[in-house]
């Protein structure tokens, strides 16, 4: 996720556009740039950093032009660096272009325009795509604007992009798919970002560009709207209600809520160019490489903390069940310390939402040493610890700015199940029918995922019940173990009520003496191979009169007379259910920690990333 601005008007446009870049670093942070058109000239400033090392690296250099556009990176394509940080330029430095999204296609357009002439500077997909452009411009020698649609009807995968033209300081072309796009209507002038945040300080008029849109907006002739497939489209201005403060949050109160809410895109961006069920294929270019080690590897040992360490316990269950490799999971501070074996025919996977937990980087190093092969599964590219690895497969969860984590667990346990279905698959221990069955349904997750989150409601009714407990227990089995254990950290974590997760069946060895009537039990109980065991669990509860809320499979009816309440999730395969079973976990513990005046995003002692041990 890229922040991206846009000014074009009678006003000087640095100030305009540095202002809405920090308005938009919640969105990325790794490197940012500008573009601003001044007498003919195209002057470009960017560099690697947060909008102020931008601002510092601007000093003293030509800032004026009244167009210009801006960018702050979530890196995607290429790490964080000054050569990959937007904007990009086309080969005769005309056309400078912003982007956010994933150009899924980039690689076959690139080679295509090398074998053309054109020499790249960076490895993002951007400068692909903006080459592109000019290319089909040479060609076709018609409109700058036309160059522009044709070429998006050729790529495949994410964008919202701004572009401006060296030859007309008048115009700025803009278009959207599937990243989003804002356009602020001012006096003579046009704003643009990825959000209202920059623009409503200025106008309350905005267009919301829809998918497939492209606009080019010139200051004699106004918008001109079209589909990229060449329909004119009336644009439709709305009055911007919402205030800033809001706006940031994406209108949701919480940034954690807006993130478990962002979860459709994020597990489908997590997917992006990644799987292609009507191939039967997965690609995960980024361990291509070490597709052979991982899949002969005597072990592969998981090292994370917290919840990451709880995606690798599920990836534990994947690996296992679909590849046959055997799986260790170690919380990282205790692997560090405890002297392990390891040799080089292990495999060890880092699992890390911020890429910079000090105890897993210290316990790869260690593992690196010892001559483990390193991969990576982390949300920010070029992190302390995807630069440690040989390699890996970056979540694209975008910026998770809520310290719970939410977003990045679905999206770690997204990538891993992408892994373990790309490694049975080579080893054949996976059946055929049931690797394509899985690829199908990991495609729907998505959807399944929106469905889940119409229990919204529903969860804050129950949240309601239980908000004064000062106990409470996560039962689950096989898949749904490690989403016990999730589901009650973070309760822990951000409503300060002390929970536990467990196995269910270890609840007679211990746990089941805690069960009263002041208890709330929180089972996942879902249709699969442990069901009718989890079912005989509530009943112990029951019978105990401990009070049972269950996660249940969409139509349970079992579970339906037992539990005090039940949460439906849509049916989907067993190894895929932890995908969908924590988010009812996840809003029931935002809605008791909201209840109880709790810091949500900040919760008191905690840190969004633990750099120190
Ligand atoms: C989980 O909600 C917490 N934010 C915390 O447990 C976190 O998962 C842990 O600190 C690991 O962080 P990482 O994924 O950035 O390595």
């Amino acid at each position: 996720m890229c922040g991206i601005v846009g000014y074009i008007g009678t006003k000087d446009a640095y100030p305009i556009l540095v202002k809405g870049l920090k308005r938009l670093e919640y969105r990325g942070y790794d490197s940012a740039g500008i573009a601003l058109l001044h007498d003919g000239n195209l002057n470009v400033h960017k560099c690697k950093g947060k909008v102020a090392d931008l601002e510092t690296f601007s000093e003293n250099k030509n800032l004026s032009g009244s167009v210009g556009i801006g960018h702050t990176r979530w890196a995607t394509h290429g790490p964080p660096n000054d050569v990959n940080a937007h904007p990009h330029m086309s080969g005769d430095g005309q056309l400078s272009l912003i982007h956010n999204g994933i150009i899924e296609n980039y690689d076959v357009i690139k080679e295509n325009l090398i074998s053309r002439g054109h020499i790249f500077e960076s490895d993002t997909d951007t400068e692909v795509l903006v080459h592109f452009i000019e290319e089909i411009h040479a060609q076709e020698k018609g409109d700058l604007f036309d160059a522009v649609r044709i070429a998006l009807n050729e790529v495949h995968g994410a964008y919202a992009i701004v572009m401006v033209d060296m030859n007309n300081p008048r115009e700025v072309i803009v278009a959207k798919n599937s990243s989003p796009l804002v356009i602020g209507l001012g006096e003579n002038e046009y704003f643009i970002a990825s959000d209202a945040t920059p623009i409503v300080e200025y106008t309350k008029n905005v267009i919301y560009l829809e998918d497939g849109e492209i606009a080019r907006l010139n200051l004699d002739t106004g918008i001109k709207l079209k589909t990229v497939r060449n329909e004119d489209k009336k644009p439709y201005v709305q009055e911007l209600e919402m205030q800033l403060e809001a706006l940031e949050k994406g209108g949701y109160d919480h940034f954690m809520l807006k993130e478990i809410f962002e979860q459709p895109r994020s597990i489908q961006d997590c997917m992006r160019g990644r799987i292609s069920s009507a191939k039967g294929e997965i690609m995960l270019g980024g361990i291509k490489d070490h597709i052979e080690e991982m899949a002969n590897a005597d072990r592969i040992i998981i090292v994370a903390c917290g919840t990451s360490w709880h995606a690798g316990l599920v990836g534990e269950y994947l690996f296992e069940d679909l590849a046959r490799i055997p799986v260790e999971v170690e919380y990282a501070s205790e692997f560090r310390y405890r002297n392990p074996v390891i040799t080089e025919n292990d495999v060890v996977i880092a699992v890390s939402q911020s890429g910079e937990t000090a105890d897993t980087l210290a316990a790869i190093k260690m593992a690196k040493g010892a001559g483990a092969t390193i991969i990576g599964i982390c949300n920010v590219v070029g992190s302390s610890i995807s630069r440690e690895t040989h390699a890996g497969s970056y979540t694209h969860a975008g910026p998770e700015i809520g310290v719970a984590s939410t977003k990045a667990f679905t999206a770690q346990v997204t990538v891993l199940t992408q892994m373990a279905l790309l490694l049975g698959k080579h080893k054949k221990t996976i059946n055929s029918a049931r690797y394509s069955r899985l690829l199908v349904e990991i495609e729907a997750i998505p959807e399944k995922v929106e469905i889940a989150l119409k229990s919204d409601a529903l969860i804050e009714q129950i949240a309601e019940i239980y908000k004064d407990a000062t106990n409470a227990l996560y039962l689950g089995r096989g898949y749904n173990f490690p989403v016990a254990l999730e589901g009650a950290l973070k309760l822990k974590e951000i409503s300060y009520i002390h929970a536990e997760g467990y196995p269910a069946a270890e609840m007679k060895h211990g746990p089941i003496a805690l069960i009263d009537e002041e208890m709330p039990v929180f089972v996942i109980a879902t249709n699969d191979a442990s069901y009718e065991k989890v079912v005989s669990n509530i009943q112990e509860v029951k019978a105990r009169k401990g009070k049972v809320v269950a996660i249940v499979t969409k139509g349970d009816r079992t579970v339906k007379n037992l539990a005090d309440h039940v949460i439906e999730i849509p049916h989907t395969d067993d190894a895929l259910v932890p995908l969908l079973a924590t988010i009812p976990l996840q809003l029931l513990s935002y809605h008791i920690a909201v209840m109880r005046g709790c810091n949500v995003d900040q919760p008191r002692n905690l840190a969004k990333s633990v750099t120190v041990e």
